[in-house]
């Protein structure tokens, strides 16, 4: 019996990083994952990997996150093969560099709808499904981004803060209607994932992280099971009284 027993999971974006960290951190404590991604062939290894441990509990399934049709396939056909649906974790993401008067309109909109759309549309069409797996939890991967401005990432960080906020509305939502549903978010900092592959092709890796250290307390960059433990804590019942909250995974930034 692990921490997740008997839990059903849907994250987004699993096919590396964060999300495949959660899915495995998650299976490990019990629960079914489907781990739906715009990179099937990734979604499919890390099913794979979590099923090589013996028990077949992933499953993979495609999805473009800003497609409102492809949510509402994709989170049918979960519930389908887990028997049904508890936690939905929505972390696809994307970060594109820039400053206001630099970047291009069309970038501007790309992040919104994958970090933004992607997060209404998966909200909007899994509480059919979780409101039949009470209680249930949603978790929305924002960033520390999310409550922290930089000069050069304006569409990361209104799409990261808009992730926040809406995750509050969704909880006060449930709350309001009655379903034990929780809503939260987590802020990570600069985790050691694909994600940092740009800045490291710009410095190469070493002086990439050790510029990223720097600017946290900790003096250096995450984990991803650092996140994954704090996801795996919002998906069981032991956060049964967290809605509405954000969980800062980010070695004392906001701190300061
Ligand atoms: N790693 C960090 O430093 C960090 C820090 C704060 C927040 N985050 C957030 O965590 C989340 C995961 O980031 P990561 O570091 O694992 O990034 P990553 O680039 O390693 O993984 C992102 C995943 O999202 C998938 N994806 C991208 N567009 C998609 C789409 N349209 N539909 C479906 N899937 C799509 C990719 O295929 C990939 O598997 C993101 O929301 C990111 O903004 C990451």
């Amino acid at each position: 019996m692990g921490r997740l027993a008997g839990k059903k999971a849907f994250i987004s974006g699993g096919a590396q990083g964060l999300g495949a960290a959660m899915a495995k951190r998650f299976a490990a404590e019990g629960a079914a994952v489907t781990i739906a991604d715009i990179n099937l062939d990734g979604a499919r290894q890390t099913a794979a990997d979590i099923n090589a441990g013996g028990s077949a509990k992933a499953f993979a399934l495609p999805l473009d996150v800003t497609q409102e049709d492809q949510w509402i396939a994709a989170l049918e056909e979960a519930a389908k093969i887990m028997g049904g649906l508890s936690v939905l974790v929505n972390n696809a993401g994307i970060g594109v560099a820039g400053d206001i008067e630099t970047m291009r309109f069309e970038d501007w909109k790309r992040v919104m709808s994958i970090n933004v759309d992607s997060v209404f549309l998966g909200c909007k069409h899994a509480l059919k499904h979780l409101r039949q797996s009470q209680p249930a939890s949603i978790i929305n991967i924002s960033s520390i981004a999310g409550l922290i401005a930089a000069h050069n990432m304006p569409a990361y960080n209104a799409s990261k803060a808009a992730v926040w906020l809406l995750s509050k509305n969704v909880a006060l939502y449930c709350a309001k209607h009655k379903l034990d549903i929780r809503s939260n978010s987590i802020h990570p900092t600069f985790i050691d994932t694909p994600i940092l592959d740009k800045y490291r092709d710009m410095f190469g890796k070493e002086e990439a992280e050790a510029k990223l250290a720097r600017q946290v307390p900790l003096g250096r960059i995450g984990e991803p099971n650092d996140v994954a433990n704090a996801a795996l804590y919002l998906a069981s019942d032991e956060s049964r009284f967290v809605t509405g909250a954000e969980i800062k995974v980010d070695g004392g930034i906001s701190a300061m």
